[in-house]
């Protein structure tokens, strides 16, 4: 098997494949993807994002398919056309974008630590805490530089100044890549990355959790948030609405303004709250779970041969 991620290997393992993982980046060509083939005499491959490691198989004598998540065929419609012309198996899973600092895994798994201390977290960044008094919108970078991360920026800074106790968090590695802005926009704070556990409590004692960004792909923060039970508002792009219902399992907002008004009408309505986040907890689990992602992984596997 070729693979591109370490993700989906274990679930591949445990049903007793061999698997043989290549880095995308690594070939120059599907010549260099072909000649492996053939001298290490594989059964059948997989390739991870169509247009990054699909593209390398096209043309190959073994079977195989391709696994992508939300939005990657959107990145090409020349490639979505291929894809509809040709007779590789496509598979439409959860090579689900890293969340904060987190590695690559499949499906969704959350494990928050419960000896985290929220406030002191806070206190040590000189973020703004204050009992259970204040509302914290969390916006969690991956490790790739995020393409507008300030979107919501000036928006959410007006929005602060009118209600002072709503607060913005950005946090992750790349926040490394905008220091200078945020420090004069009100209510909007950075907080350097911190470890998976405690990210996934952090998650937790925050009022919602808020994807801003207009790259593909999936976000696991925001499936990660919703198995967490805390509400997502995610801007209405077609990564995002691929597993967010609007007002079912989450929001979906088309600009900053939008942003902030549904984010009142949800601060002001427990209701909507518990709905959106049983609904959401149920999604995750039914299609995002670990189980469901190796069974998924290993069904489609059988379907090549
Ligand atoms: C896909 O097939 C259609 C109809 O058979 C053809 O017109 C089109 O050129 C093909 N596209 C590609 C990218 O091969
Ligand atoms: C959990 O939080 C405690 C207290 O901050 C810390 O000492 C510990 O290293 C954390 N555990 C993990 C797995 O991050
Ligand atoms: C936001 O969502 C998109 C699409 O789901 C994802 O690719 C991106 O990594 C997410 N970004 C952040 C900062 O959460």
């Amino acid at each position: 098997f070729l693979l591109e991620f370490l993700n989906s290997l274990d679930h591949l393992e445990a049903a007793g494949h061999v698997c043989f993982l290549k880095d995308s980046f690594s070939c120059e060509s599907s010549l260099v993807v072909s000649k492996l083939i053939s001298s290490e005499n594989f059964d059948a491959a997989l390739a991870i994002h169509l247009y990054k490691a699909g593209r390398l198989l096209q043309g190959s004598r073994i079977p195989f398919g391709v696994i992508f998540g939300g939005t990657d065929i959107n990145e090409d419609t020349k490639c979505e056309e291929k894809v509809r012309n040709s007779s590789f198996r496509i598979f439409s899973l959860t090579p689900v974008v890293a969340a904060g600092n987190s590695c690559h895994q499949s499906g969704i798994v959350t494990t928050p630590n419960v000896s985290f201390n929220w406030e002191k977290c806070l206190q040590s960044a000189g973020i703004p805490h204050d009992g259970n008094s204040l509302c914290y919108f969390l916006l969690i970078c991956g490790l790739r530089r995020v393409k507008d991360p300030l979107y919501l920026a000036d928006a959410f800074a007006e929005w602060h100044r009118e209600d002072p106790s709503v607060q913005l968090i950005i946090i992750g590695p790349a926040v490394s890549f905008f220091p200078s802005f945020i420090s004069r926009a009100d209510g909007v704070h950075l907080l350097k990355e911190i470890p998976q556990e405690d990210l996934h409590a952090a998650v937790k004692k925050c009022f919602a959790v808020v994807n801003s960004s207009i790259s593909e792909g999936m976000s696991a923060a925001l499936l990660e948030a919703m198995d967490l039970n805390v509400p997502v508002l995610a801007r209405n792009i077609p990564g995002n609405a691929a597993i967010i219902t609007h007002q079912e399992t989450g929001l979906l907002y088309s600009n900053p303004e939008e942003f902030v008004q549904l984010s009142k009408s949800l601060i002001s309505d427990p209701c909507l709250q518990r709905k959106i986040v049983a609904r959401a907890k149920e999604y995750v689990t039914k299609h995002h779970s670990w189980e469901h992602e190796r069974n998924a992984y290993q069904n489609f596997v059988l379907s090549l041969h």
